[in-house]
């Protein structure tokens, strides 16, 4: 019978695994049989976590990496394949918003600072786009590859205040429907590109922005809850099944789509 959901054996490359979402998508995946090449900033994060999946009798390693920085990543790809053979899947999940690119409450646009805007842009787009390419190539050569972005709700319609973060992921969107025609018409249909798009999950880069020191909501957390019909914001694992269903062959006619996972945020109005 069909066995589209088993992972076991592959290859799955997560940039930024060492972050909320990636932290509970590596154990995830790692607990489905699959070998995780973890790459990150943070080496002591990164080593605490391959121990503990490791502990759980999963396979991982950990490589340390700037997905800005293309000579890093080719080394990345190099020892991964050196280690595993392959690369089944890489998930972009290295991103994130930064201070300098939003506007303050008090602010407008005109108080944006370029640099950081660019810095956002960098960091999103071209930490999507690099590491893309650079695996891309391991796969082309296999003949067989698939790649997880992620988007972001920014992405849809803009946020107010994360002018530069809605910006790039918009752009990331764009690049994985561009990135899904470009393997799948010169290279064949073992090759999709999708985007897992997550709502509002609170974590440590917008944990101040959404709620108070005593676990409130700031005002910003209530619009949030009050145009999502869940109520609620996100767990990581709220992701799992969803990124399950992408990495794996149960999506096999799937590429160029952006699957949205955040309580109906993005289909609510009034
Ligand atoms: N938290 C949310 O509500 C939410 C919503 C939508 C999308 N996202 C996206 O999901 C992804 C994961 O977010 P998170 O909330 O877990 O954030 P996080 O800050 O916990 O994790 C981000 C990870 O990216 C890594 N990273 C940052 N810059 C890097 C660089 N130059 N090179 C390599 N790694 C780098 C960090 O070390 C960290 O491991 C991001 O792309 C984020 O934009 C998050």
């Amino acid at each position: 019978m069909y066995d589209f959901f088993n992972i076991k054996d592959k290859v799955i490359v997560i940039t930024g695994g060492t972050g909320v979402l990636g932290t509970s998508m590596v154990e995830y995946l790692a607990a489905h049989g699959a070998k995780v090449a973890v790459l990150a900033r943070n080496k002591e994060k990164g080593d605490a976590l391959i121990e503990k999946v490791k502990s759980e009798g999963g396979e991982a390693m950990f490589l340390q990496t700037d997905v800005t920085d293309e000579a890093v990543l080719k080394q990345n790809a190099k020892d991964i394949v050196d280690k595993y053979g392959k690369i089944d899947v890489l998930i972009n999940g290295a991103g994130g918003n930064m201070p300098g690119a939003t506007i303050g409450p008090n602010n407008t646009i005109f108080d944006l600072k370029s640099d950081d805007f660019r810095k956002v842009v960098d960091l999103n787009l071209m930490g999507t786009v690099i590491p893309s390419i650079v695996f891309a190539e391991y796969m082309v050569k296999a003949k067989k590859g698939n790649i997880v972005n992620i988007s972001s709700a920014s992405a849809l319609r803009p946020l107010t205040r994360v002018a530069g973060y809605g910006a790039a992921k918009a752009a990331v969107t764009n690049f994985t429907k561009y990135m899904a025609g470009e393997l799948a018409t010169k290279f064949g249909e073992d090759f999709r590109v999708n985007a897992l798009c997550p709502g509002f999950f609170i974590t440590e880069q917008n944990r101040t922005l959404l709620t108070n020191a005593d676990g409130s909501y700031t005002d910003r957390g209530n619009t949030i809850i009050a145009h999502t019909p869940f109520r609620r914001f996100g767990d990581p694992e709220d992701l799992l099944g969803t990124l399950h269903y992408l990495v794996s062959d149960a999506s096999k006619f799937v590429t160029g789509t952006v699957a949205i996972v955040d309580g109906g945020f993005d289909a609510f109005s009034i």
